[in-house]
């Protein structure tokens, strides 16, 4: 269709009109017209779980015997919730763990595994009752897509070649014949595979230069048999704003060899003094925001160099850890890294997705960390107990954009103003999915204005809107075991539609989802 009617139809004109100050920035979107708009990757919508502090032992799994219900020992109160949240893919089983496992310790009989120190998390003695079985199964019932993090910095080529042939291998193998005598007949066929994580620190402290060498020797002998267009293989990436780190990868690894190259960013204040996760200042707020925003340059920057090796976008770039970082909770063990989750959360979250859909040319897949009980998590738990977060309902009203055509657009953002400094207050992206809905999701981080958008829609053809809004009275808001749906989205009616023209109010510390609905 439609998307070539979308391309030529479209020309859209957004007024940003800040209220306080009663100026009105006129901005036209736009459009590439050139080239078809991309398609939003489900995978941008992707998770992070690691065997750290109560991911997997105590959030996910609870183990068979629990009282708390479960399916194969992990809490059928997560499956659902996750579920819900329609996720794509899951990362596992690290991070930095990762390239401590081996995935054998993890297979087999529960009663005879053998138990390891978790070195970079708390030294806890993990006794590997949740391994590659529980792992993948999980996955299955979930409906979402497994990433594996091989172990490259205390591993084998041989044990990570192993884990792929175990995981993938249909007929009769070495491999295949454990898992079947394992109790798993049919190959998981694992798709994505990272190779290392963050190599040039937890994982082995390299240098790019050693570490693309490496990567390659590994990357030759993980076998893609059975797996449709092959295994997907993703390199650990650069930090932050290690821009050395991509261009040696994309210059020395050869691109039939690689599909995807990593990014961690995590929006931290500053790693030796992270502050409270609910009780910060309007100072240590507004530097969290700067921080996230610094995933728009990163992106840009780390994307230009990969356009120059590969200017037809064949490897994609895998956001696969962002999301705030902050002090622990206090009385919990610091390598933990238990955190309670805000509004400002719901602010990260609502930013980063907006800004990776922009970028969904190139940004393919992207992971928040983590999943359950660590860092910006989705979900929280306390034995029985388990709550939603307001990154949760965040990630929730943006899963519209799955798999939807990206509408482009472009405008001069209002600024959110702090003691003399400065940052864009809104993020907006827009999509088109195949059932002809037209969804826009705009995030607010403002902690005092709010910003009147007016989007010229009339050629969209829309007739009905509805909408979501999450916000509260404070940005400290959160939810608690006590009250777990203190911060949740409600309808959203602050909106006008008149003559093809789209007015719409964003509170300040707002996420919107609106949805609107084509005539046929
Ligand atoms: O997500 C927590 C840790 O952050 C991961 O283990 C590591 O990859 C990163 O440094």
């Amino acid at each position: 269709m439609k998307v070539s009617k979308l391309r030529t139809s479209i020309s859209l004109l957004l007024i940003l009109t800040t209220t306080c100050i009663w100026s009105q920035t006129v901005v036209k979107i736009k459009l590439t017209l050139d080239s078809e708009p991309p398609i939003i990757n489900k995978h941008i919508y992707g998770h992070f779980a690691e065997h750290l502090g109560r991911c997997i032992y105590g959030g996910f799994y609870v183990g068979e015997e629990s009282t708390v219900p479960n399916i194969a020992g992990v809490r059928t109160d997560i499956i659902a919730a996750l579920k819900e949240l329609k996720i794509p893919n899951l990362r596992w089983p690290g991070g930095c763990f990762a390239d401590t496992y081996h995935w054998k310790d993890g297979v087999g009989p529960k009663n005879e595994r053998p138990t390891i120190v978790n070195t970079w998390w708390g030294d806890v003695t993990e006794d590997n009752s949740f391994g590659t079985h529980d792992f993948l199964n999980l996955c299955e019932e979930l409906g979402a897509e497994p990433y594996l993090s091989g172990n490259v910095g205390s591993g084998t080529v041989q044990e990570l070649a192993d884990w792929v042939q175990y995981t993938n291998f249909v007929g009769t193998s070495p491999m295949s014949d454990l898992r079947v005598q394992n109790g798993r007949t049919d190959a998981w066929k694992v798709k994505y595979w990272g190779i290392g994580n963050e190599a040039w620190g937890c994982g082995g402290n390299m240098r790019a230069e050693h570490y693309v060498d490496v990567y390659r020797k590994y990357a030759t002998f993980m076998s893609g048999s059975g797996i449709e267009g092959g295994l997907y293989k993703i390199a650990s990436g650069a930090s932050d704003a290690n821009y050395h780190w991509t261009e040696v990868l994309m210059r020395d690894i050869p691109h039939h060899m690689l599909q995807g190259v990593a990014l961690h960013h995590y929006s931290v204040i500053d790693w030796s003094a992270k502050g409270p996760a609910t009780a910060f200042t309007e100072e240590q707020y507004f530097t969290t925001m700067e921080r996230s925003w610094l995933m728009e340059e990163l992106i840009q920057k780390h994307t230009a160099i990969m356009d120059k090796y590969d200017p037809e976008k064949k490897v994609d770039l895998i956001v696969d850890e962002w999301g705030g970082w902050y002090n622990v909770e206090e009385g919990t063990e610091p390598g933990f890294l238990y955190q309670q989750n805000t509004m400002r959360d719901a602010m990260i979250a609502g930013m980063n997705l907006n800004i990776f859909n922009n970028h969904s040319d190139r940004v393919k897949m992207a992971n928040l960390a983590q999943t359950v009980n660590v860092l910006q998590a989705v979900i929280l738990t306390e034995n029985e107990k388990m709550l939603l977060t307001p990154t949760y309902h965040v990630m929730k009203m943006y899963n519209v954009h799955h798999d939807a055509r990206l509408i482009p657009l472009s405008f001069d953002s209002p600024k959110y103003e702090y003691k003399g400094k400065s940052l864009p207050a809104l993020t907006i992206s827009a999509s088109k999915n195949a059932q002809r809905e037209t969804h826009f999701t705009l995030t607010n981080i403002d902690l005092k204005q709010t910003h009147t958008v007016i989007l010229d829609i009339a050629s969209l053809k829309i007739e009905k809107i509805e909408g979501k809004v999450l916000t509260s009275e404070k940005v400290h808001d959160h939810n608690t075991f006590d009250y777990p749906n203190n911060v949740h989205p409600k309808d959203f009616k602050n909106f006008k539609l008149k003559n093809g023209k789209l007015e719409i109010v964003l509170p300040p510390v707002s996420v919107v989802v609106l949805k609107g609905l084509n005539r046929r």
